[in-house]
């Protein structure tokens, strides 16, 4: 870690600010470990009361169509199987600290959260469109992408302040690099690198603003950059005629490249396909 100086000094009262779910990231390993029984993970996750309820009430939902009550762990991961309830813990974990307000960023409660959590449906989305097979790491990645955001809000507000800056109120990531030297983005990365997430996780996070080199035009970056900028873009849920008509331009602006036949052409019907299942998803939380 020695190796993020600027970034680690940012983490330093990370346990205030982002009071991390070890069991969260537990159950995150066991279910990574093939050798884990289904027990082994549903103990685990039993050790948590709330995110026991959260991943009930979700399986539960209308978003998975069973018609059948599931009710038990057990029943959860062998019904929907190991990645979903991966999913389903990190939701849960994140969930709570997304949700808080971001100041500096001009964002209102809850406001990260759904920026967070439209991204990381649209780039689950598209990475089934691109046949990219880890949709997990890549909805992981895109839930977590601006998690900076929370490490510097404090730390820019005082730099504003400290500097007289009249700001707009929505920081963007060049003011973060003049006034503390790295970014949201670069603190992200350093906080997962912390937490020991898999590098097909942190590389998109560190890297979804980055448009050139070798971690940029990985798909798993490009697809986590392009589903926040289609967000950001285009909100979360509909496409007005106007925007529909001019979505290769769109595109275009956002400078990032998928390399699979039609993508641009059916880059409408994936949005469609999102909106539904924002809205679906949404119910279920
Ligand atoms: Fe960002
Ligand atoms: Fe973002």
């Amino acid at each position: 870690m020695e190796f993020m100086p600027v970034e680690n000094k940012y983490l330093a009262n990370v346990e205030t600010l982002i009071p991390m779910p070890d069991l969260a990231l537990d159950v995150l390993a066991i279910a990574q470990d093939e050798d884990s029984s289904v027990s082994d993970l549903a103990q685990k996750i039993e050790q948590d009361p709330n995110l026991t309820a959260n991943i009930l009430r979700m399986a539960n939902s209308s978003y998975f169509g069973f018609m059948r009550q599931i009710s038990s762990i057990q029943d959860v991961i062998i019904r929907l199987g190991r990645d979903t309830v991966k999913v389903l813990a990190i939701t849960s974990a994140s969930a709570g600290l997304l949700n808080s307000p971001q100041g500096a960023y001009g964002l209102e409660p809850h406001a990260l959260w759904n920026h967070s959590y439209a991204s990381a449906i649209l780039a689950e989305t598209i990475a089934g469109y691109v046949g990219y097979e880890s949709k997990f790491s890549v909805f992981t990645a895109a839930l977590l992408h601006d998690i900076g955001k929370i490490l510097l809000n404090t730390p820019l507000q005082q730099a504003i302040a400290d500097k007289n800056i009249i700001s707009s109120q929505t920081a963007d990531i060049e003011l973060e690099r003049t006034l503390l030297n790295t970014d949201h983005a670069r603190v992200g990365m350093a906080l997962l690198i912390k937490w020991e997430l898999p590098d097909e996780i942190i590389t998109p996070v560190g890297f979804h603003h980055i448009k050139e080199g070798a971690n940029a035009v990985l798909m798993n970056t490009k697809i986590v950059s392009l589903a926040n900028f289609l967000v950001k873009n285009i909100g979360t849920e509909s496409i007005d005629e106007t925007t529909s008509n001019h979505i290769e331009e769109l595109f275009a602006q956002s400078q990032i490249d998928i390399d699979v036949p039609n993508f641009q052409k059916n880059l409408v019907v994936i949005l469609e396909e999102f909106f539904n299942s924002f809205r679906e998803a949404s119910a279920m939380l």
